[in-house]
């Protein structure tokens, strides 16, 4: 079983629409695994903002990867409203209009367990779910909380879990990885970096603690994405007992003004992956460069 990750594809912003069309293509095109044997996994910022506009982009593509993929999908601050803060109606909008992937055909409530084959259980998870409320809506944090915990502890348990590879799925970072990765001196804007470096630590999911201990020793895979890093935070999760756990980067490098977009094809069977890295050659979209990186 192979899983690509993509995420914070932030479709509607600057060119990202036209990245992520060529990231579909290649997808398309080059498939690294057969039907049967593949699941995409994108851990949120879908859009760029809640708009129809976005939303509508966004569907299309999904749907076109939905032709050769089983897609999951759970939802990113972005696609509850923008960067600075979260609407509840544009949430019910989101659900609705993405109800298909992030819900696969299940009740709409968190966490939602996809069954692939007989040995895997994927759990997406709503990192916005208590980012709501007026006071808690702003500034991109995260905050699963203790209902949504609660429930994927008891699903954790569940004898439909039992003996299975558990992949578990969200959009903001679990760790505090962010903390030690700040921008070089001069580097971009610097009203950016000092915006960046003062809210890096507030950037987190607010339960992290948690979260980690309801999922310690109890899931081999952690997705998640949201600050575009793309850093390989194993290390950290091991201290949980968790194997792996990969933040997505943005799939079309939505803030770095960079020419590439890229994804991950991880092995579930040996608990590797591969990078993929797609180079734009113009800005008509076409691809002039393709590389895989062990
Ligand atoms: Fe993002
Ligand atoms: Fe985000």
């Amino acid at each position: 079983m192979k899983l690509i990750h993509i995420s914070d594809t932030h479709i509607g912003r600057d060119d990202n629409t036209l990245r992520f069309e060529r990231v579909v293509d290649d997808l398309l095109a080059h498939p690294p695994c057969a039907p049967e044997d593949c699941v995409i996994v994108h851990t949120g910022d879908l859009i760029d903002s809640a708009t129809d506009t976005h939303r509508r982009a966004a569907r299309v593509l999904l749907d076109r990867l939905a032709t050769r993929y089983r897609v999951l999908l759970c939802p990113g601050n972005h696609d509850y409203g923008d960067a600075i803060s979260l609407d509840e109606e544009a949430a019910e909008t989101f659900q609705q209009t993405f109800r298909d992937y992030i819900f696969q055909g299940k009740p709409s409530s968190f966490p939602v367990l996809s069954e692939v084959g007989a040995n895997h259980a994927f759990i997406g998870l709503d990192s916005n779910a208590e980012e709501l409320r007026f006071w808690e809506r702003w500034f991109a944090e995260g905050h699963l909380g203790e209902a949504q915990l609660s429930a994927l502890d008891r699903l954790l348990d569940s004898p439909v879990v039992a003996g299975k590879q558990v992949i578990i799925y969200l959009h903001h970072h679990p760790f505090s990885f962010g903390y030690s990765v700040t921008p070089d001196v001069g580097d971009r804007n610097p009203l950016y970096n000092l915006f960046t470096q003062l809210s890096r630590p507030f950037l987190r999911l607010k339960d992290a603690y948690s979260f980690s201990q309801v999922v310690r020793d109890r899931a081999q895979v952690l997705l998640f994405g949201h600050m575009h890093f793309g850093l390989d935070c194993s290390g950290e999760s091991r201290k949980y007992g968790i194997q792996m756990a990969l933040d997505g980067s943005s799939t079309t490098c939505a803030e770095d003004e960079a020419d590439r977009m890229r994804y991950r094809v991880i092995d579930l069977a040996d608990m590797s992956y591969t990078v993929r890295t797609l180079k734009l050659q113009d800005d008509r979209g076409k691809i002039n460069h393709i590389e895989t990186v062990a």
